[in-house]
């Protein structure tokens, strides 16, 4: 199994960071000096994504403008001696191929996944979630291709979460196969205390196969009147093997405030250019907190 390609549902309206949310997609807010969508992209390109569709929306223009060129800027870098921020912007635009779906009704992040069918034809492909940002050494979603390549299965990533949590999250019911892979033998979302399946959360990646397709056209409206992912991976790992990868790595749900200030937080401290700063600072507001 080679994946080549990755898909990011980005059409989304982030309701849980408005005001900020209303005008600028929660994609573009700045992680320190980078939009969030790089920090995916970024991770996707070191795990060997070559081609990438971002699902959008009528509201998120600033989501291909990015990835494109600007001659103008880059011409005026260069005349004032900057060719260096000239150069890091053409290599994030050329960093993959884009390419850009519309979601152009709501409908929940299945239906979302399932407008990339004709993108992705028969291959197996990525999926990521643009508000789980990780900080690890491997990147995460190389993780998941690694498993997914070893048992020739699609994948999904997560991480163990708390009792208080998981009601977030899809759980999922597994069995073990080797240290941080699993088995993946059920899966439901959003469930309630007895409906819980373990405290595993699949949260944010996934290694898919064309065969999910099929599926999600099949596959009704569940938790919130959506179209469900995490129905369609239920269906799936009852038709065939699906694993799991407990992912090392710090995880940030950067779609909702507290999650977004951490991360903006332990970016920044491990940046170079200003993690020194920011320590001290942070050690001075404290002292009269
Ligand atoms: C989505 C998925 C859910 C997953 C979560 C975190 O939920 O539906 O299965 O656990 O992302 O990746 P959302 O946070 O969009 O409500």
């Amino acid at each position: 199994m080679k994946v080549r390609k990755a898909v990011i549902p980005a059409a989304g309206l982030g309701t849980r960071m408005l005001p900020a949310t209303k005008t600028v997609p929660k994609e573009m807010l700045p992680l320190v000096d980078k939009p969030v969508l790089q920090y995916i992209i970024e991770e996707a390109v070191d795990s060997g994504i070559e081609d990438i569709l971002i699902v959008t929306n009528r509201a998120k223009q600033a989501m291909d403008d990015y990835f494109d060129y600007y001659p103008e800027l880059e011409h005026r870098l260069i005349n004032s001696g900057k060719e260096c921020q000239a150069r890091e912007l053409r290599r994030v635009a050329d960093m993959a191929n884009f390419f850009y779906v519309r979601q152009r009704e709501t409908k929940g992040l299945g239906h979302a996944i399932a407008r990339a069918r004709s993108f992705i034809g028969g291959e197996p492909f990525a999926v990521l979630l643009g508000d789980d940002i990780m900080m690890s050494e491997k990147p995460v979603l190389r993780q998941l291709i690694d498993a997914a390549e070893k048992y020739d299965s699609p994948c999904v990533g997560g991480q163990y979460v708390s009792d208080e949590a998981i009601g977030a999250y899809s759980s999922t019911k597994l069995q073990k196969l080797e240290d941080r892979v699993y088995d993946v033998l059920d899966i439901n979302e959003k469930p309630t205390p007895e409906e819980k399946l373990s405290n595993f959360a699949v949260m944010g990646r996934y290694v898919l196969t064309p065969d999910i397709f099929d599926i999600l056209d099949a596959t009704p409206p569940g938790r919130n009147g959506e179209i469900q992912l995490t129905d369609g991976l239920n269906t799936l790992c009852h038709t065939r093997r699906m694993v799991a990868v407990d992912y090392d790595a710090t995880r940030y749900d950067t779609g909702n405030l507290r999650g977004f200030l951490a991360a903006t937080v332990d970016f920044a401290l491990r940046d170079p250019q200003t993690g020194p700063w920011l320590a001290e600072f942070i050690k001075d507001r404290a002292k009269n907190l």
